[in-house]
Protein backbone atom coordinates (compact mmCIF):
# COMPACT_ATOMS: atom_id res chain seq x y z
CA UNK A 1 0.00 0.00 0.00
CA UNK A 2 1.43 3.88 -0.67
CA UNK A 3 2.24 5.67 2.29
CA UNK A 4 0.05 8.39 2.97
CA UNK A 5 2.37 12.10 3.20
CA UNK A 6 1.56 11.65 6.87
CA UNK A 7 2.81 8.53 7.10
CA UNK A 8 5.50 9.31 4.82
CA UNK A 9 7.17 12.14 7.26
CA UNK A 10 6.51 10.55 10.43
CA UNK A 11 8.79 7.46 9.41
CA UNK A 12 11.25 9.20 7.37
CA UNK A 13 11.75 11.71 10.04
CA UNK A 14 10.55 14.49 7.95
CA UNK A 15 8.39 15.61 10.68
CA UNK A 16 8.94 14.63 14.48
CA UNK A 17 6.38 14.72 16.90
CA UNK A 18 7.30 15.31 20.51
CA UNK A 19 7.60 11.92 22.72
CA UNK A 20 4.62 13.00 25.13
CA UNK A 21 1.74 14.90 25.16
CA UNK A 22 -1.52 15.18 23.45
CA UNK A 23 -2.16 15.83 20.15
CA UNK A 24 -4.68 17.55 18.28
CA UNK A 25 -5.63 16.10 14.72
CA UNK A 26 -7.92 18.80 12.83
CA UNK A 27 -10.32 18.24 10.20
CA UNK A 28 -9.48 14.73 8.76
CA UNK A 29 -12.01 12.82 7.12
CA UNK A 30 -12.89 9.58 7.34
CA UNK A 31 -10.75 8.35 4.72
CA UNK A 32 -7.56 10.41 6.28
CA UNK A 33 -4.56 7.48 7.23
CA UNK A 34 -3.72 8.28 11.16
CA UNK A 35 -1.74 4.67 11.35
CA UNK A 36 1.49 6.52 11.95
CA UNK A 37 -0.03 8.31 14.70
CA UNK A 38 0.02 7.18 18.21
CA UNK A 39 -3.67 6.69 18.75
CA UNK A 40 -4.14 7.05 23.11
CA UNK A 41 -2.47 10.28 22.36
CA UNK A 42 -4.77 11.77 19.78
CA UNK A 43 -7.54 14.04 19.98
CA UNK A 44 -9.42 14.42 16.99
CA UNK A 45 -11.56 17.54 15.91
CA UNK A 46 -13.81 16.97 13.16
CA UNK A 47 -17.75 18.67 13.68
CA UNK A 48 -18.93 17.38 10.44
CA UNK A 49 -21.18 14.52 11.50
CA UNK A 50 -20.54 11.36 9.72
CA UNK A 51 -16.84 11.84 9.89
CA UNK A 52 -17.21 12.71 13.02
CA UNK A 53 -19.19 9.34 13.93
CA UNK A 54 -16.54 7.40 11.83
CA UNK A 55 -14.07 8.87 13.72
CA UNK A 56 -15.72 7.45 17.30
CA UNK A 57 -16.64 4.29 15.68
CA UNK A 58 -13.15 3.41 14.86
CA UNK A 59 -12.07 4.10 18.75
CA UNK A 60 -10.48 7.66 19.03
CA UNK A 61 -11.18 10.73 21.21
CA UNK A 62 -12.82 12.61 19.32
CA UNK A 63 -14.65 16.35 19.68
CA UNK A 64 -15.92 19.00 17.57
CA UNK A 65 -13.67 22.25 18.65
CA UNK A 66 -10.34 22.70 19.39
CA UNK A 67 -8.82 23.01 22.66
CA UNK A 68 -6.13 25.27 24.03
CA UNK A 69 -3.22 23.16 25.16
CA UNK A 70 -1.44 20.56 23.27
CA UNK A 71 2.09 18.97 22.43
CA UNK A 72 1.24 19.27 18.79
CA UNK A 73 -1.14 19.45 15.92
CA UNK A 74 -2.27 17.97 12.64
CA UNK A 75 -3.99 20.20 10.32
CA UNK A 76 -5.43 18.53 7.25
CA UNK A 77 -6.04 21.45 5.24
CA UNK A 78 -9.73 22.22 4.53
CA UNK A 79 -10.90 23.80 1.04
CA UNK A 80 -11.73 27.27 2.20
CA UNK A 81 -8.32 29.34 2.60
CA UNK A 82 -10.18 31.76 5.66
CA UNK A 83 -10.98 28.57 7.54
CA UNK A 84 -7.48 27.01 6.46
CA UNK A 85 -5.50 30.15 7.79
CA UNK A 86 -8.21 30.02 11.61
CA UNK A 87 -7.18 26.40 12.19
CA UNK A 88 -3.42 26.90 11.72
CA UNK A 89 -3.21 30.25 13.59
CA UNK A 90 -5.89 28.34 16.26
CA UNK A 91 -2.95 25.25 16.11
CA UNK A 92 -0.39 27.40 16.84
CA UNK A 93 -1.98 28.94 19.71
CA UNK A 94 -3.06 25.80 21.34
CA UNK A 95 0.39 24.26 20.94
CA UNK A 96 2.36 27.47 22.54
CA UNK A 97 4.49 28.19 18.76
CA UNK A 98 4.18 24.29 17.79
CA UNK A 99 4.81 21.64 16.48
CA UNK A 100 2.21 21.92 13.87
CA UNK A 101 1.64 19.99 10.64
CA UNK A 102 0.39 20.81 7.49
CA UNK A 103 -0.84 18.19 5.10
CA UNK A 104 -2.97 19.54 2.31
CA UNK A 105 -3.75 18.79 -1.44
CA UNK A 106 -3.13 21.35 -4.44
CA UNK A 107 -6.46 21.70 -4.98
CA UNK A 108 -7.11 22.90 -1.61
CA UNK A 109 -4.60 25.63 -1.93
CA UNK A 110 -1.53 23.87 -0.02
CA UNK A 111 1.37 25.46 -2.25
CA UNK A 112 -0.33 29.20 -1.69
CA UNK A 113 -0.59 28.22 2.07
CA UNK A 114 3.36 26.88 2.39
CA UNK A 115 4.11 30.46 0.61
CA UNK A 116 1.81 32.50 3.16
CA UNK A 117 3.08 30.74 6.21
CA UNK A 118 6.65 30.64 5.17
CA UNK A 119 6.54 34.93 4.95
CA UNK A 120 5.21 34.72 8.86
CA UNK A 121 6.43 31.66 10.67
CA UNK A 122 9.50 29.02 10.60
CA UNK A 123 8.72 26.26 7.88
CA UNK A 124 10.27 23.12 7.31
CA UNK A 125 10.75 21.62 3.96
CA UNK A 126 7.34 20.74 1.96
CA UNK A 127 7.32 16.91 1.36
CA UNK A 128 5.55 16.23 -1.90
CA UNK A 129 3.29 13.51 -2.34
CA UNK A 130 0.08 12.65 -4.07
CA UNK A 131 -0.80 16.00 -5.88
CA UNK A 132 -0.12 17.03 -1.96
CA UNK A 133 2.31 18.98 0.07
CA UNK A 134 3.13 17.71 4.11
CA UNK A 135 5.18 20.83 5.88
CA UNK A 136 5.75 21.36 9.79
CA UNK A 137 5.46 24.97 11.22
CA UNK A 138 6.77 26.43 14.69
CA UNK A 139 6.52 30.28 15.89
CA UNK A 140 5.00 32.62 17.95
CA UNK A 141 1.15 32.34 17.89
CA UNK A 142 1.56 35.93 17.04
CA UNK A 143 2.82 35.89 13.95
CA UNK A 144 -0.35 34.49 12.27
CA UNK A 145 -2.59 36.86 14.59
CA UNK A 146 -4.59 38.11 11.72
CA UNK A 147 -5.61 34.92 10.58
CA UNK A 148 -6.65 33.73 13.72
CA UNK A 149 -9.27 37.23 13.68
CA UNK A 150 -10.35 36.68 9.85
CA UNK A 151 -11.70 40.31 8.12
CA UNK A 152 -14.87 37.42 7.55
CA UNK A 153 -17.96 39.56 5.78
CA UNK A 154 -21.27 37.52 6.25
CA UNK A 155 -24.34 38.05 4.83
CA UNK A 156 -26.49 41.10 6.03
CA UNK A 157 -28.26 40.28 9.18
CA UNK A 158 -26.90 36.62 9.33
CA UNK A 159 -23.63 35.26 11.50
CA UNK A 160 -21.83 33.08 9.69
CA UNK A 161 -17.76 31.52 9.75
CA UNK A 162 -15.34 30.72 7.32
CA UNK A 163 -15.78 27.16 5.95
CA UNK A 164 -19.61 26.69 6.77
CA UNK A 165 -21.94 26.68 3.33
CA UNK A 166 -22.28 30.37 1.80
CA UNK A 167 -20.31 31.93 4.24
CA UNK A 168 -19.92 35.33 2.49
CA UNK A 169 -23.32 35.30 0.70
CA UNK A 170 -26.65 34.08 0.77
CA UNK A 171 -26.85 30.64 -2.03
CA UNK A 172 -28.78 31.74 -4.85
CA UNK A 173 -30.11 28.34 -5.34
CA UNK A 174 -31.55 29.07 -1.63
CA UNK A 175 -33.01 32.44 -2.32
CA UNK A 176 -35.00 31.37 -5.60
CA UNK A 177 -36.24 28.82 -3.24
CA UNK A 178 -37.23 31.04 -0.57
CA UNK A 179 -38.80 33.15 -2.86
CA UNK A 180 -41.24 30.27 -4.58
CA UNK A 181 -42.26 29.09 -1.16
CA UNK A 182 -45.84 29.18 -1.06
CA UNK A 183 -47.66 31.37 2.05
CA UNK A 184 -49.67 28.60 3.36
CA UNK A 185 -46.91 26.35 4.76
CA UNK A 186 -47.95 24.74 7.76
CA UNK A 187 -47.19 22.62 11.03
CA UNK A 188 -44.24 20.50 11.41
CA UNK A 189 -41.70 21.82 9.22
CA UNK A 190 -37.89 20.78 8.41
CA UNK A 191 -35.05 21.94 6.68
CA UNK A 192 -32.47 19.65 5.59
CA UNK A 193 -29.39 20.37 5.37
CA UNK A 194 -30.01 23.82 7.25
CA UNK A 195 -26.45 25.11 6.92
CA UNK A 196 -26.45 28.18 8.76
CA UNK A 197 -30.28 29.17 8.52
CA UNK A 198 -30.83 30.98 6.17
CA UNK A 199 -33.75 28.96 4.55
CA UNK A 200 -35.80 28.24 7.92
CA UNK A 201 -35.04 31.82 8.64
CA UNK A 202 -37.24 33.12 5.26
CA UNK A 203 -40.41 30.80 6.75
CA UNK A 204 -40.47 31.91 9.65
CA UNK A 205 -43.05 34.46 9.29
CA UNK A 206 -45.93 31.58 8.61
CA UNK A 207 -47.65 31.41 11.68
CA UNK A 208 -49.25 28.54 10.85
CA UNK A 209 -45.86 26.44 10.92
CA UNK A 210 -45.88 25.19 14.80
CA UNK A 211 -42.28 23.47 14.75
CA UNK A 212 -38.96 24.19 12.48
CA UNK A 213 -36.54 21.63 12.59
CA UNK A 214 -32.93 22.51 11.43
CA UNK A 215 -31.26 19.21 10.52
CA UNK A 216 -27.27 19.82 9.69
CA UNK A 217 -24.10 18.07 10.12
CA UNK A 218 -22.00 20.82 9.82
CA UNK A 219 -21.46 21.90 13.75
CA UNK A 220 -19.83 25.35 12.85
CA UNK A 221 -22.68 25.93 10.70
CA UNK A 222 -25.13 24.77 12.92
CA UNK A 223 -24.27 26.89 16.03
CA UNK A 224 -23.78 29.91 12.89
CA UNK A 225 -27.66 28.37 12.81
CA UNK A 226 -28.72 28.96 16.39
CA UNK A 227 -27.21 32.63 16.58
CA UNK A 228 -29.40 33.19 13.36
CA UNK A 229 -32.75 31.62 13.89
CA UNK A 230 -34.23 32.05 17.72
CA UNK A 231 -37.30 31.39 17.22
CA UNK A 232 -39.06 28.95 20.08
CA UNK A 233 -40.89 27.09 17.57
CA UNK A 234 -36.82 25.98 16.26
CA UNK A 235 -35.16 22.81 17.24
CA UNK A 236 -31.67 22.19 16.27
CA UNK A 237 -30.21 18.48 15.27
CA UNK A 238 -26.51 17.92 14.87
CA UNK A 239 -26.98 14.39 12.28
CA UNK A 240 -26.67 13.21 9.51
CA UNK A 241 -29.48 13.60 7.32
CA UNK A 242 -29.32 10.13 5.69
CA UNK A 243 -29.86 8.50 9.04
CA UNK A 244 -31.73 10.84 10.72
CA UNK A 245 -34.93 9.17 12.04
CA UNK A 246 -38.00 11.90 13.72
CA UNK A 247 -39.85 11.10 16.44
CA UNK A 248 -43.13 12.17 14.50
CA UNK A 249 -43.20 12.54 10.66
CA UNK A 250 -42.66 16.15 9.27
CA UNK A 251 -45.89 18.02 7.02
CA UNK A 252 -43.54 19.77 4.87
CA UNK A 253 -39.52 19.65 4.14
CA UNK A 254 -37.19 22.37 2.64
CA UNK A 255 -34.13 21.13 1.04
CA UNK A 256 -30.90 22.59 -0.91
CA UNK A 257 -29.08 19.02 -1.02
CA UNK A 258 -25.61 18.97 -1.02
CA UNK A 259 -24.12 17.34 -3.54
CA UNK A 260 -20.54 17.06 -2.61
CA UNK A 261 -19.01 14.33 -0.62
CA UNK A 262 -15.86 15.99 0.78
CA UNK A 263 -14.38 17.47 -2.10
CA UNK A 264 -15.78 15.06 -4.81
CA UNK A 265 -18.96 15.77 -6.45
CA UNK A 266 -21.48 12.86 -5.51
CA UNK A 267 -25.14 13.00 -6.80
CA UNK A 268 -25.65 9.79 -4.58
CA UNK A 269 -25.73 11.93 -1.66
CA UNK A 270 -28.28 14.88 -2.79
CA UNK A 271 -30.65 11.51 -4.11
CA UNK A 272 -29.40 10.03 -0.34
CA UNK A 273 -31.13 13.56 0.90
CA UNK A 274 -34.59 12.84 -1.11
CA UNK A 275 -35.05 9.28 0.31
CA UNK A 276 -34.33 10.54 3.60
CA UNK A 277 -36.97 13.51 2.94
CA UNK A 278 -39.82 10.48 1.48
CA UNK A 279 -39.03 8.57 4.57
CA UNK A 280 -39.57 11.73 6.95
CA UNK A 281 -43.00 13.16 5.53
CA UNK A 282 -46.15 12.30 6.46
CA UNK A 283 -48.42 10.30 3.53
CA UNK A 284 -49.80 13.52 2.25
CA UNK A 285 -46.16 16.15 2.61
CA UNK A 286 -44.31 17.55 0.69
CA UNK A 287 -40.78 18.43 -0.26
CA UNK A 288 -39.71 21.57 -1.60
CA UNK A 289 -36.22 21.31 -3.15
CA UNK A 290 -34.15 23.62 -5.19
CA UNK A 291 -30.82 21.94 -7.49
CA UNK A 292 -28.38 22.71 -10.05
CA UNK A 293 -30.20 22.49 -13.41
CA UNK A 294 -27.88 19.47 -14.44
CA UNK A 295 -28.75 17.37 -11.64
CA UNK A 296 -30.67 14.11 -12.77
CA UNK A 297 -33.20 13.76 -9.36
CA UNK A 298 -36.34 13.08 -11.42
CA UNK A 299 -35.75 9.91 -12.07
CA UNK A 300 -34.89 9.12 -8.05
CA UNK A 301 -38.15 11.49 -7.31
CA UNK A 302 -40.31 9.82 -9.44
CA UNK A 303 -39.06 6.69 -7.52
CA UNK A 304 -39.84 8.14 -3.89
CA UNK A 305 -43.10 10.54 -4.41
CA UNK A 306 -46.60 9.92 -6.08
CA UNK A 307 -46.38 14.11 -7.73
CA UNK A 308 -43.07 15.59 -8.99
CA UNK A 309 -43.68 18.83 -10.39
CA UNK A 310 -41.21 21.58 -11.68
CA UNK A 311 -42.61 25.04 -10.20
CA UNK A 312 -39.68 27.72 -11.34
CA UNK A 313 -36.30 28.46 -10.87
CA UNK A 314 -34.02 30.05 -13.57
CA UNK A 315 -31.36 29.07 -15.85
CA UNK A 316 -28.95 27.70 -13.34
CA UNK A 317 -31.44 26.24 -11.04
CA UNK A 318 -34.97 24.29 -10.23
CA UNK A 319 -37.26 24.17 -7.80
CA UNK A 320 -39.38 21.29 -7.01
CA UNK A 321 -42.02 20.11 -5.39
CA UNK A 322 -42.70 16.34 -4.88
CA UNK A 323 -45.62 15.59 -2.57
CA UNK A 324 -47.28 12.16 -0.90
CA UNK A 325 -44.35 10.18 -0.38
CA UNK A 326 -44.49 6.64 -2.09
CA UNK A 327 -42.82 4.17 0.71
CA UNK A 328 -40.14 3.11 -1.85
CA UNK A 329 -36.96 2.49 -0.01
CA UNK A 330 -34.80 2.26 -3.10
CA UNK A 331 -34.68 5.45 -5.17
CA UNK A 332 -33.48 4.14 -8.54
CA UNK A 333 -30.42 6.72 -9.71
C1 LIG B 1 -26.34 23.19 -0.35
S1 LIG B 1 -26.06 23.43 1.37
C2 LIG B 1 -27.56 24.25 1.88
C3 LIG B 1 -27.41 25.01 3.18
C4 LIG B 1 -28.59 25.89 3.60
N1 LIG B 1 -29.84 25.14 3.59
C5 LIG B 1 -28.71 27.10 2.72
O1 LIG B 1 -29.69 27.17 2.02
O2 LIG B 1 -27.84 27.96 2.77
C6 LIG B 1 -26.21 21.80 1.98
C7 LIG B 1 -25.96 21.64 3.47
O3 LIG B 1 -26.04 20.24 3.79
C8 LIG B 1 -25.07 19.96 4.79
N2 LIG B 1 -24.78 18.52 4.74
C9 LIG B 1 -23.94 17.84 3.92
N3 LIG B 1 -24.01 16.52 4.16
C10 LIG B 1 -24.88 16.37 5.18
C11 LIG B 1 -25.40 15.24 5.87
N4 LIG B 1 -25.02 13.99 5.57
N5 LIG B 1 -26.33 15.44 6.84
C12 LIG B 1 -26.75 16.69 7.16
N6 LIG B 1 -26.30 17.80 6.53
C13 LIG B 1 -25.39 17.65 5.56
C14 LIG B 1 -23.89 20.85 4.43
O4 LIG B 1 -23.05 21.04 5.56
C15 LIG B 1 -24.60 22.13 3.96
O5 LIG B 1 -24.78 23.02 5.03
Amino acid sequence: MSHSRLTLALETGAAVLPDDGLIAVIGPDAGADLSALPRDRVQIIQGFRPDHDAWAGRGYQVVTDLGDDYAAAVVFVPRAKAQARLWLARALAATKGGLVIVDGQKTDGIDSLFKDCRKRAACSPALSKSHGKLFSLTGDAADLADWAAPDHQAPEGFETQPGVFSADAVDRGSALLAQALPAKIKGRVADLGAGWGYLSAQVLDRAAITELHLIEADHAALDCARRNVTDPRTQFHWADVTKFKPGVKFDVILCNPPFHTSRAADPALGVAFLAAGARMLTPGGEMWIVANRHLPYERSLATLFRDVAEMGGDTGFKIIRAAHPLGVSRPRR
